[in-house]
C-alpha cells in the first residue's frame, strides 16, 4: 500500500481526482466504486470542473456506491442517492441507469445485498474503488468488530457513526440505525483502491490505520493487504506519522 501526502484538503483532491481521471481514460468504461461524506467531495468538484472543460467523459462508466441508509427513499434528501445526485451525478454525464447504490428502502435486508453483490459481479467487478474513513476506522459502514465482513449486508451504525454523520441531518436522533454496506471482502475485490482522509481529527486512526497492525478493530488497515491500494492524505492528517512525500507499508 501506498501513502501519499498531500498539502491540504484541494491538494489531495486534486491528486485524487487525477487518479480516477488517469483511470477513465485509460479504460473508459471502468466501473468506479464511490463514496459519499465529506472526504470526497472535493474530488467530486476537481472532476465535475474537468468533465465541463471537455477533458473528461464519463458516458462509458458505470458506478457502484459503498452504502446506503435503510429505511429511507432513495429521493430523501438525506439519502445517499440524493448525496450522489447533488454532489456528482447530476453534473456529469455517467448514464443514469449505470449509477448504483444499495436500495434502503427494500426491507428485506437478505435479497437486497444479494442483489447488489450480484450486480457488482455482473458488471465485471470494480476497476477503482474510492473511499473516505470514519474516525475509528470505519470504510464503508463497516464497523470495528471481532471479524472482517465478506459481501454486501446490513448493519447496526456504530454509536461513534451515528454521532459524526448527526451534521448531516437534524439531531442525532434522525440518523438512521441500520445501512446497507458492501463487505471487507467487496471492498478488497476491487482491482485498486484509492482512500482519501485530511484533517487532524483523522491523525490518530491514519496512524493505527496504516502504519499500526491488521486487525478487524480497525477495519481500514485491511487495505495494507491489498496489492494496489493508494491512501491520499493531508498534512493534517499525517501530523502523528513520521514519513516524507510517500511512504510503501
Ligand atoms: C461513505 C462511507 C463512510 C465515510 C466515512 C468518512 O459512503 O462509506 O465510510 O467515508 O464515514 O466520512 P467523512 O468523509 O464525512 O469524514
Amino acid at each position: 500500500m501506498k501513502i501519499i501526502r498531500a498539502k491540504n484538503y484541494d491538494d489531495l483532491s486534486r491528486k485524487a481526482a487525477n487518479i480516477i481521471s488517469a483511470q477513465v481514460i485509460i479504460k473508459p468504461d471502468s466501473v468506479l466504486g464511490l463514496a459519499t461524506g465529506s472526504s470526497p467531495l472535493g474530488t467530486y468538484r476537481q472532476l465535475i470542473e474537468w468533465y465541463r472543460k471537455g477533458d473528461l467523459d464519463f458516458a462509458g462508466t458505470s458506478t457502484f456506491n459503498l452504502d446506503e441508509y435503510r429505511g429511507i427513499r432513495a429521493d430523501d434528501g438525506q439519502s445517499y442517492h440524493y448525496f450522489m445526485q447533488r454532489n456528482f451525478f447530476g453534473q456529469v454525464n455517467i448514464p443514469a441507469e449505470r449509477t448504483h447504490l444499495p436500495n434502503g428502502a427494500e426491507p428485506d435486508a437478505a435479497r437486497e445485498c444479494s442483489r447488489y453483490d450480484e450486480a457488482i459481479r455482473a458488471a465485471g467487478g470494480i476497476d477503482l474503488q474510492l473511499l473516505g474513513m470514519g474516525h475509528n476506522g470505519h470504510i464503508g459502514f463497516n464497523e470495528p468488530g471481532e471479524y472482517f465482513s465478506k459481501g454486501t449486508h446490513c448493519v447496526d451504525l456504530a454509536p461513534s457513526t451515528i454521532e459524526a454523520n448527526k451534521r448531516f441531518f437534524e439531531s442525532a436522533d434522525d440518523v438512521p440505525r441500520q445501512a446497507y454496506t458492501m463487505g471487507i471482502q467487496t471492498i478488497m475485490l476491487s482491482r485498486k483502491i484509492l482512500l482519501v482522509v485530511s484533517g487532524e481529527d483523522k491523525a490518530e486512526i491514519v496512524r493505527k490505520a496504516f502504519f499500526g497492525p491488521v486487525t478487524p478493530y480497525v477495519p481500514a488497515s485491511i487495505l495494507q493487504l491489498h496489492g494496489d491500494a493508494v491512501v491520499i492524505a493531508d498534512n493534517a492528517a499525517l501530523s502523528l506519522c513520521d514519513m516524507g512525500p510517500e511512504a510503501v507499508v
